[in-house]
């Protein structure tokens, strides 16, 4: 199945009242992984994208301005719960990751946490985020990626149908959506599921 931005906004209104119940457990060492790697400074300003419930903004430092969005209202009515985020600045918006409402090179550091394998165009949302990143601004990467060399197995097409239906492609190629991207690969740590999620911190040029 096709990833697209009606079904996401179907399925994660579904997902909004237990996804951190579920999920947040599991995701939390390669979140706070993927916020440390970060390296976040006073005052800089921050773009998360798909956003999600807010389950990031517990690792934002003070100082820090946030921006916030995401395709899925419910999604972010969690994330509104979970302000204010002590001595940080954040504003959370409706939008398509793949058409970011921002002018180019807003942001000093834009994350990218567990949006790459969930919209229906991830080469279009990476440019995205390169584009509203600074010129020497960091983006940051938290999500699952088949490796380059690797055909998903017929076992892992199968999964992926139940996958996409609940909100994720576990079947992507990070490397397909770095393609033409004017930003070089700082740092890449293997995360949860034996490395099948992966932290990764790009600088753009
Ligand atoms: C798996 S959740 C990850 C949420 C959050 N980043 C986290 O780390 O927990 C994926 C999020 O991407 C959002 N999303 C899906 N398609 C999107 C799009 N086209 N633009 C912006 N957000 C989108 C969903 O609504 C959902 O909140």
């Amino acid at each position: 199945m096709k990833m697209s931005n009606t079904h996401n906004r179907f399925v994660y209104a579904l997902w909004s009242p237990v996804y951190d119940i579920v999920l947040e457990r599991f995701f939390a060492s390669g979140r706070r992984d993927a916020m440390q790697a970060a390296r976040l400074c006073d005052g800089e300003t921050v773009c998360l994208v798909g956003i999600g419930t807010g389950a990031d903004l517990r690792y934002l430092r003070p100082g820090i301005r946030a921006t916030g969005i995401d395709l899925s209202e419910a999604m972010l009515a969690k994330a509104r719960r979970k302000l204010p985020v002590h001595g940080c600045e954040v504003d959370l918006r409706v939008g398509d990751a793949q058409a970011l409402p921002f002018e180019d090179g807003s942001f000093d550091v834009v994350f990218l946490n567990l949006v790459l394998s969930v919209v229906p165009d991830p080469a279009l949302c990476f440019a995205e985020a390169v584009r509203v990143v600074r010129p020497g601004g960091r983006l940051v990467v938290f999500d699952k990626f088949l490796t380059d060399e690797a055909q998903p197995s017929l076992l892992r097409r199968a999964a992926n149908v139940i996958a996409t239906r609940l909100g994720t492609d576990i079947n992507r190629r990070l490397t397909d959506m770095l393609a033409g991207q004017d930003c070089a690969v700082a740092s890449d740590q293997p995360s949860l599921l034996g490395g099948m999620y992966r932290v990764l911190v790009l600088k753009r040029g």
